[in-house]
């Protein structure tokens, strides 16, 4: 698939009535050609304004956390697992996950990414293991094909709960130690 033919999937796609409420579909943003990519759950209110992911008050401290470690976002890609707007920002579905995995399955194939960071506790379940403790096992790096996958903290978890910032902050190191290895 290119992107053309994936932004065309997405804008059409109603494989759940997710499709039916969104006012904009949330499909990415960032470098097509990164080697780092955050999957984060799926888009809030100002996301479904926007079109872009990540634009509210979490993504705002997401970007602090980037600038901390010297990443820009035009540098790396984000995305979602969910394209579209959950009602009230619930939890993802496992139905919606598992029609809506499918566009960013294609994302990962075309950027190819050497590192992917899931961005929270949802995300890291889906794309490392359905057991996950993110408290537990945040930082971790899991090698995956062609790739090596880890998740840290969602920036909403940060903001709850600032004594997890330096958790953040010292995984965010790591995965930019992790691809100067690579
Ligand atoms: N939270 C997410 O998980 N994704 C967004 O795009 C915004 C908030």
């Amino acid at each position: 698939m290119s992107w053309e033919q994936l932004e065309s999937a997405c804008t059409s796609c109603h494989e759940c009535p997710l499709g039916d409420r969104r006012t904009n579909i949330v499909i990415g943003t960032g470098n097509r050609n990164a080697d780092i990519m955050f999957v984060g759950e799926a888009p809030g209110a100002d996301e479904d304004k926007t079109g872009i992911p990540f634009v509210g008050a979490a993504g705002k401290h997401l970007d602090k956390f980037l600038a901390a470690v010297g990443m820009k976002r035009e540098d790396v890609y984000i995305a979602n697992i969910l394209k579209c707007r959950p009602p009230n920002n619930r939890d993802p579905l496992p139905e919606e996950q598992d029609v809506c995995i499918k566009y960013l399955r294609e994302q990962v194939k075309l950027i190819k990414p050497k590192i992917i960071v899931c961005l929270g506790r949802i995300s890291a379940m889906r794309l490392i293991d359905p057991e996950f403790r993110i408290t537990k096992m945040h930082g971790r790096f899991f090698k995956r094909g062609e790739f090596y996958i880890c998740a840290v903290y969602h920036p909403s978890a940060l903001l709850r709960d600032p004594s997890k910032n330096e958790d953040m902050y010292t995984d965010l190191k790591k995965v930019k130690a992790k691809l100067a290895e690579l």
